[in-house]
């Protein structure tokens, strides 16, 4: 069975945009884990254009399940993790100005750095993760640099999910067989939606959690929370 982990960036964007608290970020998770969410996800970037760093505290205190904080370690973001201890932190090798994770870490390039900051996050007792493309060295990579699990960048997955499912995901079996092996638990996230995310999971296996936020949203326009939850968490749950 895969958690579910909505990421509710999308939600404190529409708040953004007109200065009030409404939609209110600290409801809108409590509503996700009523309607069975097994975890909330967060990425407050530098410019705090979407979740901001004070949202952090509020939802510490109300998050029953899992909370994950995704972002760049730079100093700032690390400080603000140490001192909310949410359940894991994955790390992201991105821009200040990307509009979004767009790439995995090189993990024999930074084996410095990440190996270093995944033992002060763990050292505090937090779950760690590391967003990878897969790609076989760059999961050995993450092996040696200490990580709990890995968070597969499933954008490419999604982009070529029409062309060829089969070719699509071919990368991620492999690279799922050989993080299993090494003891890697395997996260994955990015443009994940109801089409191909049950071909995902069923492909790769073992996978113990999903983010999932753009999609999510968008559908639970159309369809209610209530009900894009259902849905998501079906497919979560290999039917
Ligand atoms: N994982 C990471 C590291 C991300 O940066 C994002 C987007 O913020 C996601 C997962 C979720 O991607 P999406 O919003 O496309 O579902």
């Amino acid at each position: 069975m895969t958690n579910l982990s909505v990421n509710i960036n999308k939600v404190a964007l529409i708040r953004n945009s007109r200065g009030a608290n409404y939609p209110d970020l600290v409801q809108f998770a409590k509503d996700c884990e009523r309607f069975g969410a097994e975890g909330i996800t967060i990425h407050p970037r530098p410019d705090e254009r979407h979740a901001r760093y004070t949202d952090v505290p509020a939802l510490k205190k109300v998050v029953k399940t899992e909370l994950n904080i995704e972002g760049n370690p730079i100093p700032k973001f690390l400080k603000m993790v140490l001192a909310n201890r949410p359940h894991q932190c994955t790390l992201v090798p991105d821009d200040p100005d990307a509009i979004t994770s767009d790439a995995g870490w090189d993990t024999i390039k930074h084996k410095g750095f990440l190996t270093d900051t995944i033992a002060e996050l763990k050292e505090a007792g937090i779950r760690t993760s590391i967003f990878i493309d897969p790609v076989e060295e760059q999961i050995e990579g993450a092996k040696a640099v200490g990580t709990d699990r890995i968070e597969f960048y499933t954008g490419p997955y999604a982009h070529d999910f029409g062309k060829s499912r089969k070719k699509a995901v071919a990368p991620y079996v492999k690279c799922g067989k050989l993080a299993h092996k090494l003891g890697l638990g395997i996260n994955a996230g990015h443009d994940l939606n109801t089409k191909n995310l049950s071909y995902f999971l069923k492909s790769v296996g073992n996978v113990a959690e999903v983010s999932i936020g753009h999609a999510l949203v968008t559908d639970a326009l159309y369809y209610g929370l209530h009900h894009t939850l259902l849905m998501y968490l079906h497919a979560c749950r290999g039917k």
